[in-house]
């Protein structure tokens, strides 16, 4: 890629700092990025975690991929190249809540490794904060609460994650989450105690 300076791009410095907001709400901004298979629990548990940190006083966004794609990303299907676009600009606007001081929630299958990885390379050490929102694919076959997994094993949804393409699970996740033996409200306080210990969300 060309340099911003040869296509004549230059950065505006904004005059109210990030932690001029972050003073201001009393918590930090951060990325708390969800991941893993369709129907394991991710828009539930970061629903709950947004929730609970609104109850607190914290500033928070949700943003979910079954949303996100019927908007800002609906030019995006679900081929390896497309999936990793979708993550590319979720990293992107994540990056830019957090310099907004708001703790952003993502909930993105995010199948691949390298894709999450990057997204949290473009942060700030501290400011990415991985989930792995784990279910066994027969759990979350199971519950099927879109119906999508019935459609791809009839074959009528290719290239459907888990039943036709890859998930790639986190290595050293920040939180690692058991939602077929936790409940919501379990897995979210267990995110939220997360960020209390790293400093973002002041603890109770
Ligand atoms: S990602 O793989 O690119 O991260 P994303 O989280 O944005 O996926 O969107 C996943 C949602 O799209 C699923 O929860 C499901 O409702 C819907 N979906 C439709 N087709 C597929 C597919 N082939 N694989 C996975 N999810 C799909």
């Amino acid at each position: 890629m060309t340099t911003a300076a040869e296509r004549n791009l230059t950065w505006h410095d904004v005059v109210i700092k990030r932690k001029d907001i972050e003073e201001l709400n009393s918590h930090r901004g951060a990325t708390v990025w969800f991941t893993g298979l369709s129907g394991s629990g991710k828009s539930t548990v970061a629903d709950y975690v947004a929730r609970m940190l609104h109850e607190r006083g914290v500033r928070t966004a949700i943003l979910d991929g079954d949303n996100i794609r019927q908007g800002l990303n609906n030019d995006l299907g679900f081929a390896p190249a497309d999936r990793t676009e979708n993550i590319r600009r979720i990293g992107e606007v994540g990056k830019l809540f957090t310099s907004f001081g708001t703790i952003n929630l993502l909930a993105f299958i995010s199948p691949y490794i390298a894709d999450r990885d990057n997204a949290r390379k473009i942060q700030a050490d501290g400011d990415f904060v991985e989930v792995y929102v784990d279910a066994p694919l027969a759990v979350a076959e199971e519950r099927d609460p879109k119906g999508l997994y019935k459609k791809a094993r009839a074959g009528i949804i290719p290239s459907f994650t888990g039943i036709s393409a890859p998930y790639e699970a986190p290595e050293k996740p920040e939180v690692h989450l058991h939602t077929d033996k936790q409940t919501p409200e379990e897995s979210a306080l267990e995110v939220i105690k997360k960020l209390e210990d790293m400093g973002i969300v002041p603890a109770q």
